[in-house]
């Protein structure tokens, strides 16, 4: 037994950001350092995520999660103890094996994941290290890019309007904490529009101004009005980023636009996002066709890949060979990482490192569902990703991730290493 080797593994029932159980997990060491992980958990899901594993019935709206956590403590527990926390890869392996399905159906994607970031807070403490450190290793790291959500829309605003991120990215900043700066005057400049307006009605599951707007085009004007509100240059200094997660309203090639009593098919969704692209200064857009859209996604990408970034989020679920696939058809030119898509670190890692293998941005996110965990603060630090998606600027489960980034890039002090909007790619 070396001070490393696993003695202890445990989990309980915690509670998320919408007040919904989830599973957290703890690692005891043989040094006595105890590591945790708490899984977050997706609204808008990709078909091809881990699965989240809920116990269904009545209690707790089917949400509970009695057997992930029985999972953790009983199979889980039974093959990892005594292995050491430093061999990560050969621990997720093993739960890998053990769960013997492609999507962590039988252990469920919630238990593994939790594990898995406590296995990695454990061996970061046994070495005394932020987690970011740890797992960057001797790699060169730098501050992410933050993509921040002004209004969030779709599944996380009862589809009050069918965009679900109207997002900014404060491309001119210098710094992280120049970044966020800029970003909390053009959060507070669209509360007070929507106050003037009339129109201010709390905010959605990620913290972002509820979008009590007429159109889906009216959400991207207040957007640029809220960016300019705050002095600053749209495109310039901030620049809009979007999640169109059409998946949730798109299939078979049909996007139904209900705000907008919209019908269309894949060419006219297309025609009217680049005309988007034209008239506001928008750098990326995620899922901008649904998950079984491939031959869009391909032609979208042809037609817009040098003037924005073109986001895989339940197109790529976190999946490495997906990835490879989309960087082959040339289908986007960006991967979303989501740990709990994946339902391991290691594999989430393989599939940020396949983004950058095919030359990609790299943004490593949060889920809609989350908690007090910051651990992918660190993550999009150390794997060195370049950028990062928590949701807005509001609401402690959001406000713990950007505040953990700012702790880092302080500790830094001149080593600090923040590339901005050089990770996009190029614009003509
Ligand atoms: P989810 O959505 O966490 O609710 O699945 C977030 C996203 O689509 O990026
Ligand atoms: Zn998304």
């Amino acid at each position: 037994m070396t001070p490393t080797t696993i003695t202890r593994v445990h989990a309980r029932r915690v509670w998320d950001s919408r007040g919904r159980p989830t599973v957290e997990a703890e690692i005891r060491l043989a040094s006595g350092v105890v590591g945790r992980g708490i899984a977050p958990a997706g609204a808008s899901r990709g078909s091809r995520e881990a699965i989240d594993l809920r116990d269904g019935g009545t209690r707790h709206g089917g949400f509970d999660v009695a057997q992930a956590v029985a999972n953790v403590r009983g199979p889980i527990a039974r093959a990892i103890y005594g292995m050491d926390a430093l061999d990560q890869t050969d621990i997720d392996a093993k739960m890998i094996e053990l769960d013997a399905t492609p999507n962590m159906a039988t252990l469920g994607g919630n238990a593994t994941v939790a594990v898995s970031l406590a296995v990695a807070q454990a061996a970061a403490l046994a070495h005394d290290m932020p987690l970011w450190q740890y797992v960057a290793g001797d790699e060169p790291v730098s501050l992410p890019l933050p993509e921040v959500q002004i209004f969030g829309g779709g599944a996380h605003a009862g589809r009050r309007i069918d965009i679900q991120d109207l997002m900014v990215m404060p491309v001119g900043a210098w710094s992280f904490d120049d970044a966020l700066t800029m970003v909390a005057e053009i959060y507070r400049a669209a509360g007070t529009l929507m106050q003037e307006q009339g129109k201010l009605a709390g905010v959605a599951d990620e913290g972002g101004w509820w979008p009590a707007f007429a159109s889906n085009e009216e959400a991207l004007q207040m957007t640029v009005r809220a960016i300019e509100r705050a002095g600053c240059h749209p495109g310039g200094d901030a620049a809009i980023s979007l999640d169109i997660a059409a998946s949730e309203f798109g299939r078979d090639g049909r996007y139904t636009l209900a705000l907008d009593q919209r019908e269309l098919d894949s060419d006219g969704l297309s025609e009217l996002l680049l005309d988007w692209i034209e008239h506001y200064p928008i750098v990326s857009i995620e899922d901008p066709f649904a998950e079984d859209d491939r031959d869009a996604w391909i032609a979208f990408t042809r037609a817009a890949r040098h003037r924005v970034q073109i986001i895989g989020d339940d197109y790529l679920t976190t999946s490495a060979q997906r990835v490879t696939e989309a960087a082959a058809d040339a289908a986007c030119n960006a991967v979303l990482i989501k740990i709990n898509q994946a339902g391991t670190l290691t594999e989430a890692r393989a599939a940020l490192d396949a983004g950058k293998a095919a030359g990609f941005g790299t943004i490593v996110s949060a889920r809609s569902g989350e908690s007090e965990d910051t651990a992918i603060a660190h993550l999009a630090v150390g794997w060195n990703a370049g950028q990062l998606k928590v949701g807005s600027f509001a609401r402690s489960e959001r406000m713990a991730k950007w505040n953990e980034v700012l702790r880092i890039e302080d500790a830094m002090g001149s080593d600090a290493r923040f590339t901005g909007a050089a990770v996009l790619p190029p614009r003509k």
